[in-house]
């Protein structure tokens, strides 16, 4: 399909002289996954939060037309000039792998505005990368967005979240689009394959734990390991959806009500279906645990598993008790909520 200015919703400013560009940061939420993961993948709903932890992307104008990245999360920088790519830091494939989906970003919006400009590109995080907190979709919706306030043009969140939908094609083979539309918009929201997103009315103040493992993992094969499950014990991978199915259902009234307590069971129940399906590792089964007996409602895996992340909730007054058991076991934990704000401008 042909992106245009009228498709994305988007318009152009009266003002979009290069010489008087300055640099703009923009920001997007990462986001949780509370309920749902992998059943999701299987028609089922899914229940995901926008936290507010944010990714950053800021973008200066350069004199040339080389399009400079740098990546301090991952300690990578290279650029991209005349269709060639140069690393300065890091291993050369993995950093043009990282850029690759912003280089995409940046083409697709400059094609857009018939701009052709050089920029310098800086990603930042202040959630681990690569866990399953969809930081590859926050750093999309951030650099979409501060491209085009750069470009001094108005890009409207449905263009952000189709721009950097196209960018998540290149990270994920088959993404689903959880990720950069919990992040364009931010709050809560209920997934379902055939019928989408529904935004959630959460009033609940929902604390969360989260804990990373460090153990890095490929989503991919965790998705891969569950279809194979599922074709050798069809008959009863097929209770277990109607269960997690049951358990979302649930998980919404709590949410509604405010039911800290049968949130955190569903979370747990929620998890050992994901043990079930054979998702987890030792890594997740130590953090998880110790958060659980640190006095945390509910402790699960998040995301795709097999290292990457956990999420606990907790009351206000154990949050600590739980980031230190988490600790204590290897993890490395923070704090976060639910925000509401998604993809929003930082300024110049
Ligand atoms: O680990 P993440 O955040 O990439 O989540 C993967 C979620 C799955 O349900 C396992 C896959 C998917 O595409 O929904």
């Amino acid at each position: 399909m042909a992106t245009t200015q009228a498709s994305l919703g988007t318009q152009p400013c009266a003002s979009r002289n290069s010489d008087v560009y300055m640099g703009v940061t923009a920001s997007a939420p990462a986001k949780v996954i509370l309920f749902g993961e992998h059943f999701v993948v299987y028609g089922e709903p899914a229940i995901v939060l926008a936290i507010d932890k944010r990714v950053y992307a800021k973008v200066e104008p350069r004199q040339d037309k080389r399009l400079h990245l740098h990546s301090a999360n991952l300690n990578l920088a290279g650029y991209f000039e005349d269709g060639f790519f140069q690393v300065e830091q890091g291993s050369a494939k993995e950093a043009k792998s990282k850029f690759d989906p912003l280089k995409l970003v940046v083409e697709n919006v400059l094609e857009i505005y018939g701009e052709d400009v050089g920029l310098d590109i800086e990603v930042d995080s202040a959630v681990p990368v690569a866990a399953g907190l969809g930081t590859s979709a926050a750093v999309a919706v951030a650099l979409t967005a501060a491209v085009g306030s750069l470009l001094k043009v108005k890009v409207s969140k449905e263009a952000i979240l189709r721009i950097s939908y196209e960018a998540e094609k290149i990270v994920h083979s088959t993404p689903s689009e959880i990720d950069p539309t919990i992040s364009t918009f931010g709050g809560a929201l209920l997934f379902q394959t055939d019928t989408g997103f529904k935004p959630l009315d959460v009033k609940a103040d929902v604390p969360l734990v989260i804990g990373y493992t460090g153990v890095q993992r490929s989503a991919r094969a965790q998705v891969a390991k569950v279809q194979n499950t599922k074709k050798k014990y069809s008959g009863v991978i097929d209770h277990m959806m109607k269960a997690a199915r049951e358990i979302v259902l649930k998980a919404l009234d709590a949410l509604r009500d405010g039911d800290l307590e049968a949130l955190g069971d569903l979370m747990n129940i929620n998890h050992a279906l994901l043990y079930g399906l054979g998702v987890s590792d030792e890594s997740l089964e130590w953090l998880i645990n110790a958060a659980r007996k640190a006095g945390a409602l509910g402790a699960k895996l998040t995301g795709a598993g097999g290292g990457g992340c956990m999420v606990a909730l907790a009351e206000n007054e154990r949050l600590e008790q739980v980031s230190e058991a988490i600790q204590r076991s290897g993890g490395s934990p923070f704090v976060t909520r639910k925000t509401d704000e998604g993809v929003r401008i930082e300024g110049s």
